[in-house]
């Protein structure tokens, strides 16, 4: 669902892909695609559009994501979530989160050991 996710993308800047599938807990799953602006830095990537669907339809407990990248058409190789994303992820995820590419599957806390968690401003 990732790669096909990565058909709607819109890249023209980098012409690079990138498709994710979300898995909530209640089983649905949520796909979204990179949004590039000419503005560079306004792009939003596969994974948030995909976590800010789902929270706006209300859906915030999630279990998994899939992550699909490439510019050739082979998304063989691993396409590593940013740190934006990964930070929007744990907003709603804990350490178990899954994080499915394209040659295994990891812990949201094999990427992201320490956090930011907003415990200090609250
Ligand atoms: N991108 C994603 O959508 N997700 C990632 O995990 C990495 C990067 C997008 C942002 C931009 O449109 C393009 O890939 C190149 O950085």
């Amino acid at each position: 669902m990732a790669v096909k996710a990565a058909d709607n993308s819109y890249s023209p800047y980098s012409g690079f892909r990138v498709g994710a599938a979300l898995l909530a807990a209640d089983g649905r799953i949520f796909t979204g695609c990179n949004i590039e602006n000419a503005s560079f830095s306004l792009t939003n990537c596969a994974e948030r559009t995909a976590v800010f669907k789902a929270v706006s339809e209300g859906v915030r407990d999630f279990r998994a994501i899939s992550v699909a990248g490439s510019s050739s058409g082979d998304f063989s190789k691993r396409c590593v979530p940013c740190g934006a994303c990964l930070q929007v992820l744990r907003e709603f995820c804990g350490d178990d989160f899954v994080i499915i590419l394209s040659d295994g599957w990891f812990r949201l806390a094999d990427f992201m050991p320490i956090s930011f968690s907003g415990e200090s401003i609250k």
